[in-house]
């Protein structure tokens, strides 16, 4: 059968190993797919920096040159970012080429629209290195199980973010030096924002959610929160009570709607998600049917995400060839009712409340009356040996309770004088 061509827009991290499983895998993929895929067409800005097969591949700065390529099927757009991102995917769908893309953020935000295009225009649109890199689970909710009916998802979809909470868990280090290490090995942006304050997750969990409970999400539907505030201590604390702290990306149905967070928050240390450690991601799906099914694995770098990428080609060039059925959106158009996302602030859950105060007597009676006046029970109160008079920690717990009776009583303790800082409230998860 006649080979499937593949042009290559980026050869940073994710192309550069999309590119070398595609050469030196090319003899076991040319089996699995009965024909051969071959790379057509590479591009990047800087091309003469980068390690290259030797053979007559087309090569350019200019994506314009691939996308309008006469022989290329499938673009591999791998730049990143929204605007040229865009520009290349829409040039593709333009020139009728398939779109294989790692792009989360372009997808949460607009992959819909883009869908119904490359649809309308006959071609396809793949899209699993965008979340979770090397952890196919994409294709999981998509396929594998698809007749289920999703109640739960949880995920951990940050690997700097879960990098820099075990190193500070393990090591008791400060979330400012153990970011800064990680910048040194290459885990963590020159910005990085976008992991630490979730917004990255937040793409992942939008498209991940959309998929498993067949309903409309944007990035805007989901309660975003950072892990700058995690202190060392705060895993002390946690421990003490059998608990660790982890980013958590949930999605959960309630009588009200679908309640989606990214955030760091107080998970048992028996539950399987408490075990991903350093940069590994993890998904936990709970089927109405089926149960519960965990996926584990390497959620970022050069070959695991080219993994991804290659295997996506490979569908979409099997379908190339082959023919493919009409397709329904993995990104959900309509609003169901069902699984409308409602706000954070309807959640129940027990609280873990931290606390950082300048010593004096009455400090736990002023806390423990604003708890007392929103109906909130008390739980626990612990106080680990450690501080001084003039920054003295400890936490309270509270008994399950509404996010928003919460809030407000939080609001109303970062007015009182004896705090340093406002309090840091982080639900504790029991679901899992
Ligand atoms: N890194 C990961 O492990 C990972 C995992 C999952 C998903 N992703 C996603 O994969 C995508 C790529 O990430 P990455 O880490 O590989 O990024 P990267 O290392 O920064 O690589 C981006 C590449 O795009 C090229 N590029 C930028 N603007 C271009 C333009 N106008 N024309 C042609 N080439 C251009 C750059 O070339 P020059 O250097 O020559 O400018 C560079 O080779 C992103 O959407 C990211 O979110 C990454």
């Amino acid at each position: 059968m006649q080979a499937v061509n593949v042009g290559i827009i980026g050869l940073g991290n994710v192309g550069s190993g999309t590119l070398a499983i595609l050469t030196e895998n090319a003899e076991q993929i040319a089996l699995k797919l009965g024909f051969q895929l071959r790379v057509k067409a590479l591009c990047s800005r800087s091309l003469n920096t980068k390690q290259q097969p030797e053979d007559s591949i087309f090569r350019t700065a200019d994506w314009r040159e691939v996308v309008a390529h006469p022989e290329v099927d499938i673009v591999a757009e791998l730049v990143g970012g929204t605007q040229v991102s865009r520009e290349i995917i829409d040039g593709a769908i333009a020139h009728k080429k398939s779109v294989v893309t790692a792009n989360k953020e372009l997808m949460a935000l607009c992959g819909a629209e883009i869908w119904d295009r490359a649809i309308s225009a006959g071609i396809n649109l793949a899209m699993e290195a965008s979340v979770a890199g090397g952890i196919p689970i994409h294709t999981v909710l998509r396929e594998g199980i698809s007749g289920d009916r999703v109640t739960t998802l949880y995920g951990i979809l940050n690997g700097t973010s879960n990098y820099i909470l075990t190193e500070i868990e393990k090591h008791g280090s400060s979330f400012d030096s153990v970011l800064q290490e990680a910048q040194r090995l290459g885990y963590a942006e020159a910005d990085p924002s976008a992991d630490v304050d979730g917004y990255d997750a937040r793409s992942k969990l939008a498209i991940l959610a959309a998929l498993a409970f067949g309903e409309k999400i944007t990035p805007s539907d989901i309660y975003t929160e950072g892990i700058r505030r995690i202190l060392p201590l705060d895993f002390q604390y946690a421990h003490k009570l059998g608990h660790t702290i982890r980013l958590i990306c949930g999605a959960h149905q309630t009588p009200a709607g679908l309640i989606l967070s990214v955030r760091p928050a107080l998970i048992p240390q028996s539950t399987i998600l408490a075990g991903v450690q350093g940069a590994y991601n993890a998904v936990w799906v709970r089927g109405k049917y089926g149960q519960d099914t965990f996926y584990y694995g390497r959620g970022a770098g050069a070959k695991p995400t080219g993994v991804a990428v290659v295997s996506d080609l490979m569908r979409v060039a099997r379908e190339i060839r082959s023919g493919s059925p009409e397709r329904v959106s993995p990104f959900a158009h309509e609003r169901l009712g069902e699984y409308r996302p409602v706000s954070v602030v309807l959640q129940t859950r027990g609280y873990y409340l931290r606390f950082r105060v300048k010593d004096r007597p009455g400090i736990l009676a002023g806390l423990s009356g604003i708890l007392a006046a929103k109906s909130i029970s008390l739980d626990a109160v612990l106080q680990l040996p450690t501080g001084t008079k003039r920054d003295l920690p400890f936490v309270i717990t509270v008994e399950p309770t509404y996010e928003h009776a919460i809030r407000e009583a939080v609001a109303q303790m970062a007015q009182l004088d004896f705090l340093l800082e406002p309090p840091l409230a982080l639900p504790m998860e029991t679901a899992l």
